[in-house]
């Protein structure tokens, strides 16, 4: 709920296929997710996203990074598009631009990521080739409230997947994909419902604080020591 006790109302941004805005549609058109999606907001003209959004009668906006000379005056802008629909919650799925000081500032407490990899393991690109890489059992996925910190705030729901003998960083990445699909809805739930916040530098869960990520059993969340 936001502070008017409306629906959360929401801005998606992305920069691609938009698979992961699809699961916040389809969330909210169940009824298992109660946000107001008001405007999905690409960096790229051409992306499979914007089309997602307008099937299911979304307002988009683009803002083309390269139609400005720098990040700050980027962000000015997105800011400048963003604020026209008072968004509660900015819902980063797989948005490829770093965001400045001043954006995260604008919006603090109020944005969310998901980071393929189980933080804090492999923040930045190619986290699947690097699980691979590493031998890692276990490979994933991260919601995390953004900060300024690049794939550094704190942790909200961990997916896991194993890892498999034959895998191509491919594979693994559309099993890390659906996992995604399952938490980051829930993630953005416990938000709309008040459960969960950022502050202090912390994600709190019903007041407490959350030293450690929530984790999806392939069904439900819960705590770690659960
Ligand atoms: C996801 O893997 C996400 O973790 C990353 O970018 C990808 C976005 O995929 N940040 P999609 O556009 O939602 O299909």
């Amino acid at each position: 709920m936001s502070k008017s006790g409306s629906r959360t109302s929401t801005a998606v941004l992305i920069s691609g296929s938009g698979t992961n805005l699809q699961a916040f549609i389809d969330a909210t058109r169940s009824g298992e997710l109660d946000l107001d999606l008001r405007v999905v907001l690409s960096n790229k003209r051409v992306a499979a996203g914007l089309a997602r959004a307008r099937s299911a009668g979304i307002r988009t906006e683009c803002v083309e990074h390269r139609d400005y000379p720098d990040r700050e005056r980027f962000d000015a802008a997105l800011i400048a598009v963003l604020d026209r629909f008072e968004p509660d919650l900015i819902i980063l799925a797989g948005f490829m631009r770093i965001l400045t000081p001043v954006f995260i500032d604008h919006y603090a407490g109020r944005i969310f990521n998901i980071h393929p990899s189980l933080l804090p393991r492999y923040p930045g690109l190619d986290t699947h080739q690097r699980a691979i890489d590493a031998g890692d059992a276990w490979h994933g996925s991260t919601v995390h409230f953004a900060t300024e910190e690049l794939d550094g705030g704190p942790r909200v729901i961990q997916g896991r997947v194993p890892v498999m003998p034959d895998d191509t960083a491919e594979s693994l990445a559309g099993r890390v994909l659906e996992i995604e699909h399952q938490i980051y809805p829930r993630a953005a739930a416990l938000y709309a419902s008040g459960r969960l916040r950022y502050r202090d530098g912390a994600a709190w869960l019903d007041d407490q604080k959350l030293e450690e990520p929530l984790q999806f059993d392939g069904k439900n969340v819960r705590s770690r020591d659960q």
